[in-house]
């Protein structure tokens, strides 16, 4: 029968520390003006790589490796992170929404069929991130879906929009809002009422994160369900052209605005019997919405009307928490994942980083699912980061923070596993594209890292640093060459997304065995062989069916 219990490792001994640090968008690519990390100072990560060989490697963070649907996909800090805590590649969300819709299978589920009901007498509201990025959502799953409801009763569809341009290059917002008006028209043709009615920048409207800033959200609903944003536009090409022209204005941060008619009045508001669908596959910028639409007793924000609707979401976003209660793909079962196996086996677990990051380290690390496995052996804190801001400008964020926090903990001698420190810079400064902050943002990992280390070498313990993805490290198009991409007018495009460059994993500490180094037997190492190398430096044999461990060890 099954058992939670991990058997021994033959060789390795149990009871040293082992800190697990996870630097965000850190990726190994080659060295030139573009690539921050080599760039910014990093002595500390640049010892790890040159110092021992067989104890630094790098991993695949990107596509079929983490789940993704294809190796052309970028890594992201959801499926960067299931695969660390959980150990084995599961198809996520981005696949299971194109299978579902491939096979039509989503139209069937109980989900749609809920939301169908509203479809006679109600609008059809689709909300989420409008970009290719792969990342939250996909245009064309939206396209899908847009034309899967229109053929099974949907006769009048509001779609509110976000636009992108952090998955995607600045300025895409323009195409997409092109490609999908130039879709809505189609199906107007057919005699569909369908429109867009809303839209907002994705970091300024909607898609905050585990609750840094709910006036996000309150944007959002307003032009969403109240129907009133501060701009009121005739077309959303009008919108995102117009308020694109502004100083300093970008895809991420675009202002809410709503979609009106001759009259001036909103034409998408959310009503009663109405059915909303949030159509971002991935969570963590949707929960907060979804909370909106669903609870009753919701209180972050005054809600001013609570539409009667039907609500589902693409996906179900918390496992735990069961939100939303409706949705039309179910999520990648993601369960025994390494944390709970560690607590299960007895290892007391810290875990931390600051608020925009807190849930990577938390709710992606143990499989989507917020909450503690056991109260008594798991401490996770949260540092509050700084909101309303972009992180160019304070670029440092709450690294150092961070690692005093987890150099405390391992101080305190209280726990064995200091798992998913997360430090945010190269990610989110990289984000910005502005690539002389990131460069700041990337020396203060380097030296949050070395805060640690050195806890780590007076407690006798074992490091294990890593990344989840790729980002700091490539802040320029490419073309197939690998130069830069120029565009138009000779400019060099900023790349603010993520890429599909590799990461390391560099392993030591004092606590290490001496014989411990990376196997060179195992042929694409992933994110995912990380939760075994883990368990193994604990003292455990990982459980049979999780991807194999890095090290071995040899006799000596
Ligand atoms: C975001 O949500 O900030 C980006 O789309 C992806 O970044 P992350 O995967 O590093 O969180
Ligand atoms: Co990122």
């Amino acid at each position: 029968g099954f058992s939670w219990t991990l058997p021994d490792h033959p060789k390795l001994p149990k009871g040293k520390p082992v800190a697990v640090v996870v630097l965000d968008g850190w990726g190994e690519a080659n060295a030139d003006q573009y690539n921050c990390i080599h760039v910014a100072q990093t002595p500390v990560m640049d010892s790890l790589k040159n110092g021992a060989p067989e104890r630094w490697r790098l991993v695949k963070a990107h596509g079929t490796a983490v789940g993704l649907p294809s190796d052309d996909d970028m890594g992201n800090s959801e499926v960067g992170h299931n695969a660390l805590g959980a150990g084995r590649i599961f198809a996520q969300g981005a696949k299971l929404v194109d299978q579902a819709l491939a096979s039509g299978k989503i139209y069937e589920g109980d989900g749609f069929n809920y939301i169908k009901e509203s479809f006679e007498n109600g609008t059809l509201h689709l909300i989420g991130l409008l970009s290719d990025g792969g990342v939250h959502s996909r245009l064309d799953q939206l396209q899908l879906l847009l034309k899967g409801a229109s053929e099974r009763g949907a006769k009048r569809i509001r779609v509110h929009i976000l636009t992108d341009g952090r998955d995607v290059l600045d300025g895409s917002s323009v195409g997409f809002v092109e490609t999908l008006e130039n879709d809505l028209s189609q199906l107007r043709e057919k005699g569909i009422d369908a429109q867009i009615a809303s839209g907002g920048g994705r970091m300024y409207v909607t898609m905050d994160r585990y609750e840094n800033d709910w006036d996000v959200v309150k944007r959002g609903w307003d032009a969403q369900v109240l129907g009133e944003a501060p701009h009121k536009f005739k077309s959303a090409l009008e919108a995102v052209k117009t308020l694109r022209a502004e100083p300093n204005a970008n895809d991420q941060y675009l202002p809410p605005f709503v979609i009106v008619d001759d009259s001036g009045k909103a034409v998408g508001p959310v009503l009663d019997g109405d059915a909303v669908v949030t159509i971002n596959f991935r969570a963590d910028r949707m929960v907060m919405l979804a909370k909106a639409l669903e609870y009753a007793d919701f209180d972050k924000f005054d809600r001013v009307r609570v539409p009667k609707i039907r609500y589902a979401g693409m996906l179900q976003y918390d496992g735990e928490l069961k939100l939303p209660s409706r949705y039309l793909v179910s999520p990648p079962e993601i369960e025994r994942t390494s944390g709970e196996y560690l607590v299960k086996n007895g290892i007391c677990t810290f875990a931390c980083s600051e608020t925009v990051k807190f849930g990577h380290v938390t709710f992606f690390w143990n499989g989507n699912r917020s909450g503690y496995f056991d109260e008594t052996k798991e401490e996770y804190v949260e540092i509050p980061s700084d909101s309303g801001i972009t992180f160019n400008v304070a670029p440092k964020m709450k690294a150092l923070e961070i690692a005093e926090k987890a150099r405390d903990a391992l101080l305190s001698g209280k726990f064995d596993q200091v798992n998913g420190v997360n430090l945010p810079n190269g990610d989110m400064v990289g984000h910005t594209g502005d690539i002389e902050a990131t460069v700041v943002a990337c020396k203060a990992a380097d030296e949050a890292v070395k805060i640690i280390l050195d806890a780590v070498e007076q407690v006798g313990g074992i490091y294990v640093v890593t990344a989840d993805h790729g980002n700091a490290e490539d802040m320029v198009k490419r073309n197939k060459a690998g130069k830069p991409a120029l565009d138009k007018s000779g400019g060099i495009q900023i790349l603010t997304s993520h890429t599909l460059q590799p990461v390391p994993v560099a392993i030591g500490g004092p606590g290490l065995h001496p014989g411990v180094k990376f196997r060179n037997d195992i042929q694409t190492p992933g994110l995912a062989n990380v939760a075994a190398t883990v368990m193994n430096l604990h003292g455990f044999e990982a459980p049979a069916d999780y991807e194999t461990t890095l090290i071995e060890v040899a006799d000596n």
